[in-house]
């Protein structure tokens, strides 16, 4: 394989009574190893469903209706759909780990850190000797930059600041060497000052590893500080793709244009901060034509009656809007 993980024409779909609903059309993205990849768009575009898929953790009655996902792991390729709930075990925290923006949510309040690093540890590793874990374990935690590394192992989580509480959840995520790391909104729940030292962490861990990221957010100035290639997502599917410079000089897709605005408004404190008018449609509830058509400020005519494709504008850089290309889904 050339890449670590390749998706293709991904579809999700859910249930609403007896109804099948579509969450995410047609996406299909190439991770690359040692890579940074963004993923981007506001609330309910299909991000956290997208990086769910590829672990096997969508909910019922969400489920991949069609595509694939290839990984090439320390061993061999595999397609992660077709795994059965034990391979997909053995996959997740050792191959691809996951954090989230809530540590809260993934840490256990009735266990003290240094179990739960334990069993990160144990669970791919029985083998391990408890002298080992614990040298591993402070290992991590010095790694991510937490102070008391001893003392912090002897905590339970409601001791420890939300920052303190995201290093640990990194260094879990990191603790058996996987190749790819998914962060979903990983610095969301952190104050300004927190999330920049949090991303900074992320970015020279990603130096030191051969490790692969997935940054998950609706910021892009996150993108911006961390990633190498970015997928804007909007309504479930991908509107534009290129690597980040292209993104932030040659913006193509008029939706992009307006994350892009709400990330430089962020400057002073007594601007008002600029939100894309109109809201993103629930899932499923789209237009025939382009999804983006009614909160779009160059929309035109054919834009609400046929669905744009996702054209390349440039070698590497694609974009699903009339205004690049004629070109229509059939
Ligand atoms: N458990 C669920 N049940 C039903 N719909 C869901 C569920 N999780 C997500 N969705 C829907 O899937 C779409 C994409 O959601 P999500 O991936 O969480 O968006 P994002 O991460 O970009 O904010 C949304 O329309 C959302 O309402
Ligand atoms: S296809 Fe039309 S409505 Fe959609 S983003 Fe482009 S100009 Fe706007
Ligand atoms: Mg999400």
């Amino acid at each position: 394989m050339k890449n670590l993980l390749e998706i293709r024409n991904l579809k999700i779909t859910t249930l609403r009574g007896r109804e099948t609903v579509h969450l995410l059309n047609q996406v299909d993205l190439d991770i690359r190893k040692k890579c940074s990849f963004g993923i981007v768009g506001e609330s309910g575009c299909g991000k956290s469903i997208t990086a769910n898929a590829v672990l096997g953790l969508l909910p019922y009655p969400l489920r991949v209706s069609e595509g694939s996902i290839r990984y090439e792991s320390k061993n061999d390729e595999m397609d992660l759909l077709s795994l059965d709930a034990k391979a997909l075990r053995a996959v997740r925290g050792r191959e691809i780990s996951m954090i989230f923006q809530e540590p809260m949510t993934s840490l256990d309040p009735i266990f003290t850190v240094e179990m739960q690093m334990f069993e990160a540890l144990s669970f791919h590793h029985p083998e391990m000797s408890r002298s080992a874990m614990r040298e591993r374990a402070l290992e991590m935690l010095h790694r991510v930059n937490i102070p008391r590394p001893e003392q912090t192992l002897a905590s339970y989580p409601h001791q420890l600041s939300g920052g303190q509480l995201q290093r640990i959840m990194i260094a879990i995520a990191l603790i058996n060497d996987p190749r790819l790391l998914l962060a979903d909104e990983p610095t969301t729940a952190l104050d300004v000052t927190i999330q920049a030292q949090i991303l900074r962490l992320m970015n020279d861990l990603k130096e030191q590893n051969d490790t692969s990221i997935v940054m998950i957010t609706h910021d892009l100035g996150v993108i911006a500080e961390t990633c190498e290639e970015v997928a804007v997502f909007y309504a479930g599917q991908i509107v534009e793709q290129a690597d980040v410079a292209a993104i932030f000089h040659e913006t193509a897709h008029p939706y992009t244009h307006g994350l892009l605005q709400a990330v430089t408004s962020l400057g002073g404190a007594e601007r008002k901060l600029y939100t894309i008018p109109g809201i993103v449609p629930p899932g499923g509830q789209w237009s025939r034509g382009c999804r983006f058509a009614d909160r779009c400020s160059r929309c035109m005519e054919k834009c609400k009656e046929m669905m744009p494709a996702l054209t390349e504008v440039s070698p590497g850089h694609r974009c699903r809007c009339f205004l690049h290309s004629e070109e229509a889904e059939s």
